[in-house]
């Protein structure tokens, strides 16, 4: 049912941990679940150089935080934003139907955590 990038990304996921000195932190939950979701970014001159995540949830939302905070490192913040909850789902190699909301998940918390990056600037 889950794919083998799901299974490695679960039983191996990168990037794990709280990150004390985070330029920018995005939370996201789901009521229905109760899963929950924080991605904590670096960033230098517009460009996330580090991410880190913590995730109280399911195998899918544990495989979609590491494969976001993979996926941006190195992007510049338009491009991470760009990267839409299919892109995640697809870099996994698809998400089961009733596990599509895991994917949300991510790409809600990467977006939150350069929206309070980019408040914090003005
Ligand atoms: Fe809700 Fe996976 S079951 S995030």
């Amino acid at each position: 049912m889950y794919t083998k990038e799901v299974m490695d990304h679960f039983t191996n996921p990168r990037n794990v941990g709280e990150m004390p000195d985070a330029d920018g932190i995005g939370e996201e939950g789901n009521p229905v679940c109760g899963d929950a979701m924080k991605i904590f970014l670096k960033i230098r001159d517009d460009k996330i150089v580090d991410a880190k995540f913590q995730t109280f949830g399911c195998g899918a939302a544990i495989a979609v935080s590491s494969m976001v905070t993979e996926m941006v490192k190195g992007k510049s913040l338009d491009e991470a934003l760009s990267i839409s909850k299919e892109a995640v789902s697809s870099a996994l190699g698809g998400l089961p139907a009733q596990k599509q909301h895991c994917s949300n998940l991510g790409a809600a918390a990467l977006h939150k955590a350069i929206e309070d990056y980019r408040k914090k600037q003005t």
